[in-house]
C-alpha cells in the first residue's frame, strides 16, 4: 500500500454521488494510505435525499476513510505541516467556492482548502450550479488564480454511459487525474 493521503469534501450541492464515486476510487488505489472525508451540514443532507446513504455508510467502503467533523477546527489537515497530497470537493457549492476564493477558513472543508492553496497541493473544485452568475464566474477566476483546479461536474458522453455509474466513474477518473493518480480506465478517449 502507498502512502498518499487525500481529503475528499462532500459540501451542500446536487450531485454528492459523484463525490461518493471519487471517495471509493480514491479508497481502492493503492498508492492511497488515507482519505479524510468532510461533509457541510448541507452536504449531509443533500447525501440523505439524493443518494440514501448517510455518513457511517461512507466510512464503511473502507478502513482508509477517516470522517472529520467540519467543525473541528484542530483536525491534522487544519494545518500545512501536515503532509497530504490534495483535496477534492465533490460536489463543490458555489457557497463553498465563494469562501475558498475570498480566504475565509471558518470551517475545516474551507481551512483544509486554504491549506492546499498555500501549500501549492492540488485542490479540485468540482463546482455544482447552473446557470451561473458573475460572483461564481470571478470566483472561479479567483480560485484558478490561486492554483486550484475548477473543474464542474460536467461528464462526458463520448464513453456512451448506459447507466449513471459510468458517468459517476468517467468524472472520478479525471478528478483522481488531477490529484496525480492516473489510473487506467478503459472508457478514455483514445482516437
Ligand atoms: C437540497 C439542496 C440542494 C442544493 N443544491 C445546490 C447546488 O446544486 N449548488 C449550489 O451551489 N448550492 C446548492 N444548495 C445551496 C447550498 O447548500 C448552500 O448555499 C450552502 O450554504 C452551501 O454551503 P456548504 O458548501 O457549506 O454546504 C443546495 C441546498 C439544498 C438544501
Amino acid at each position: 500500500m502507498g502512502g498518499k493521503r487525500f481529503t475528499v469534501a462532500i459540501t451542500g450541492a446536487s450531485g454528492s454521488a459523484f463525490g461518493v464515486s471519487v471517495l471509493r476510487r480514491l479508497a481502492a488505489n493503492q498508492d492511497v494510505m488515507e482519505v479524510a472525508l468532510l461533509l457541510s451540514p448541507t452536504g449531509k443532507r443533500c447525501l440523505t435525499d439524493e443518494t440514501g446513504l448517510a455518513v457511517k455508510d461512507l466510512c464503511a467502503i473502507s478502513p482508509k476513510i477517516t470522517h472529520h467533523d467540519e467543525r473541528n477546527l484542530g483536525a491534522a489537515i487544519s494545518s500545512g505541516s501536515y503532509r497530504q497530497d490534495g483535496m477534492a470537493l465533490v460536489p463543490c457549492s458555489a457557497g463553498a467556492l465563494g469562501r475558498i476564493a475570498s480566504g475565509i477558513s471558518e470551517s475545516l472543508v474551507s481551512r483544509a482548502a486554504d491549506v492546499c492553496l498555500k501549500e501549492r497541493r492540488p485542490l479540485v473544485l468540482c463546482l455544482r450550479e447552473t446557470p451561473l452568475n458573475r460572483i461564481h464566474l470571478e470566483n472561479m477566476l479567483r480560485a484558478h488564480d490561486a492554483g486550484a483546479i475548477v473543474m464542474p461536474i460536467m461528464p462526458g458522453f463520448y464513453t456512451k454511459p448506459s447507466v449513471l455509474e459510468d458517468l459517476f466513474d468517467t468524472f472520478a477518473t479525471r478528478v483522481l487525474d488531477q490529484l496525480g493518480l492516473p489510473e487506467s480506465d478503459s472508457r478514455r478517449w483514445s482516437g
